[in-house]
């Protein structure tokens, strides 16, 4: 545990977490009513390639998965049609919860979870990203990374897709650069992958970086 002087910087790690995440300005309320308005933009209504691409690489079914952030998470569906018995789904807003729970009935409950993602605990063996930290106030950058490498397990697997472009200023969806990338998330992960996406949805394409990122 870090300390200094001999006292432990516990507490204050824990002071700064609950800090970063309240400071969202994009909280619950924000993403429930943009799922009440029908304000989904970013919903493809399908498992989207670069995110099947990645899915079909893996191939042991007891594996461990998180989705979060994960909406209407076509994901959940393809890999719980594949067999995959441990995928969780994590989301702040309830509604994208429910509608994945009717439109997969067989999909088990308790992995269905209505958390803020930098409460959440849990040990993975893989997490999938799709558009989840571009919907992050980036002053939560840092703390989306450590969160990250927290949620996993020893080596580890983040992979999915980050916008390779500048995007929005005020409000999600919040772009970014390889350079940023690599110096935001090499400290805690090696970066294994991180090139242009060529399966990307047309609506997306050329401003996608598909990574594999695993847990130093
Ligand atoms: C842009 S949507 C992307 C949904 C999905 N990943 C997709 O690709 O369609 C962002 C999602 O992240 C969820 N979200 C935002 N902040 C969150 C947080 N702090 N914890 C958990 N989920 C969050 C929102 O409710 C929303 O469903």
């Amino acid at each position: 545990m870090v300390s200094i002087k001999g006292y432990s910087l516990y507490p204050l790690t824990l002071i700064l977490r609950q800090y970063s995440t309240t400071m969202n300005s994009f909280d619950k309320n924000f993403w429930s009513s943009r799922y009440a308005d029908q304000d989904t933009g970013w919903d493809l209504g399908h498992v989207s390639g670069p995110m099947q691409y990645l899915m079909d690489t893996l191939q042991d079914k007891q594996t461990k998965i998180l989705l979060p952030g994960a909406g209407n998470s076509y994901e959940a569906e393809y890999l719980h049609h594949k067999g995959f018995t441990h995928v969780t789904v994590l989301d702040i807003a309830s509604a994208p919860l429910k509608t994945v729970q009717e439109r997969v009935p067989t999909f088990p409950a308790q992995y269905l979870i209505e958390q803020d993602f930098f409460q959440h605990e849990g040990e993975y063996e893989v997490i999938l990203e799709q558009t989840f930290f571009c919907a992050l106030d980036p002053v939560l950058r840092l703390s989306y990374v450590q969160q990250m490498h927290r949620l996993l397990q020893p080596k580890g697997m983040l992979a999915g897709v980050l916008f390779g472009v500048p995007l929005n200023r005020d409000k999600p969806p919040f772009g970014g650069s390889q350079e940023e990338y690599e110096t935001l998330f090499s400290p805690y992960f090696d970066l294994h992958t991180l090139i242009p996406c060529v399966y990307s949805e047309n609506s997306r394409a050329g401003r996608e970086l598909l990574f594999t990122f695993f847990k130093k």
